[in-house]
C-alpha cells in the first residue's frame, strides 16, 4: 500500500484532533493541573518576557499558549496556530475566561506558516512536531519567521519504554491485533523520541546553543478507570488503534489496561511515568 501523502496525513490529523476536542475540554482541568510544569519549562526555555511577540505551534486547547500570553503581558502578544478548529475553539473559550486579550488562535498548518520572515521573538510548541509529515520543512519555517537572537522551545514524547502512561494501552491493544512495526520515519506519538533527532534538524537549519534533555515525571490518577477513560477521550492516535478491536476485545483489553495501570499505585494515587524530550535552540543574532 502506498504511503499517504503529506496532504493526506495533515487532513487525517485535522479530523483526528477535531474529533477529540470535546474530550480535551472535558479533562482540561485535570491535565492542566497534571502537566502545567511542562508549560512553565517551555516558557522558560523560550526565554519569554514582557512585551514579546510569541508563536505557539499546534496549540490545541491552548498549551502552552495561554501561559505564554500571561507571561508576555498586555504589551506583548501570542498567536496559537493549529489544524483543528474545534481544539482552537476550546482554547479561545479558556482565553476569554482568563480575561486574556493579547492572544489569538488561528487555523493553519505548521509546515507552511502564514507569517512574514523575522516577525516573532520566540516560538513554543508542545506535543505537535512529531505529528508532522515533513518536520524539516517546519523547522525551516521556524528559522524563517524568528527574529535574530531568539529562542524556540519544543516538547515531544520520548521513548515508549519510558512512557508507561502511553505504552500500557498500546501494549493492551497489541495483544489482540497485529500492529505493523512502527515506521521510524512516519508521523506518530514517538516519531521524535530518539535523542538528538530534532536537535540535529534545528542545527541543520542554522540554530545554535541547542539543548535536548529528557524530562521525567508522572501523571497521577485517583483511579485506574479515570486513567483509561481520560486517555481514550483525548489521545486520537490511541483511539485509532482502539477502533481496530471488536467490542469483546475492547472489553478484555480495557480490563488488562486497568489492571496493568493498577500496578503503578503509589499510596493514594496511580502514578504513571512519562518522559518528555525538551529541546531548545537559539536563532543566532
Ligand atoms: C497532542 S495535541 C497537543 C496540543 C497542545 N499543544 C498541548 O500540548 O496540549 C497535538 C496538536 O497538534 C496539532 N497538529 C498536528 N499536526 C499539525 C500541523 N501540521 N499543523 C498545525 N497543527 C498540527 C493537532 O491538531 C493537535 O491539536
Amino acid at each position: 500500500m502506498a504511503s499517504p501523502s503529506p496532504e493526506q496525513i495533515i487532513e487525517t490529523q485535522r479530523q483526528d484532533w477535531n474529533r477529540v476536542a470535546s474530550g480535551w475540554e472535558k479533562w482540561d482541568r485535570f491535565f492542566d493541573e497534571q502537566m502545567a510544569f511542562l508549560n512553565h519549562r517551555l516558557v522558560a526555555d523560550a526565554r519569554l518576557r514582557s512585551g514579546m511577540r510569541v508563536l505557539d505551534l499546534g496549540s490545541g486547547t491552548g498549551y502552552p499558549a495561554l501561559l505564554a500570553a500571561q507571561t508576555v503581558g498586555p504589551s506583548g502578544n501570542v498567536t496559537g496556530i493549529d489544524l483543528a478548529e474545534q481544539m482552537l475553539e476550546a482554547a479561545r473559550r479558556k482565553a476569554t475566561s482568563l480575561k486574556l486579550s493579547n492572544i489569538t488562535f488561528t487555523t493553519g498548518d505548521v509546515t507552511t506558516l502564514p507569517f512574514e520572515a523575522a516577525s516573532f521573538d520566540a516560538i513554543t510548541t508542545r506535543f505537535c512536531l512529531m505529528f508532522l509529515p515533513e518536520i524539516p520543512k517546519a523547522v525551516a519555517e521556524i528559522a524563517r519567521i524568528l527574529k535574530p537572537d531568539t529562542w524556540v522551545a519544543a516538547a515531544v514524547w520520548s521513548a515508549p519504554d519510558k512512557n508507561p502512561y502511553l505504552k500500557i494501552p498500546i501494549d493492551g491493544i497489541k495483544q489482540f491485533v497485529e500492529l505493523p512495526p512502527p515506521d521510524p520515519t512516519a508521523p506518530g506519538i514517538f516519531r521524535l523520541a530518539k535523542p538528538g533527532e530534532l536537535a540535529a534538524m534545528l542545527q541543520h537549519a542554522g540554530f545554535t546553543d541547542v539543548s535536548d534533555q529528557e524530562f521525567l515525571s508522572d501523571v497521577r490518577f485517583q483511579a485506574a478507570d479515570d486513567y483509561f477513560s481520560s486517555l481514550m477521550d483525548i489521545a486520537a492516535p490511541i483511539q485509532n488503534l482502539w477502533a481496530k478491536l471488536t467490542p469483546t476485545q475492547q472489553a478484555e483489553a480495557k480490563q488488562r489496561i486497568i489492571q496493568t495501570a493498577g500496578q503503578y499505585r503509589n499510596g493514594s494515587v496511580i502514578a504513571l511515568p512519562i518522559a518528555v524530550r525538551m529541546i531548545a535552540a537559539r536563532m543566532p543574532g
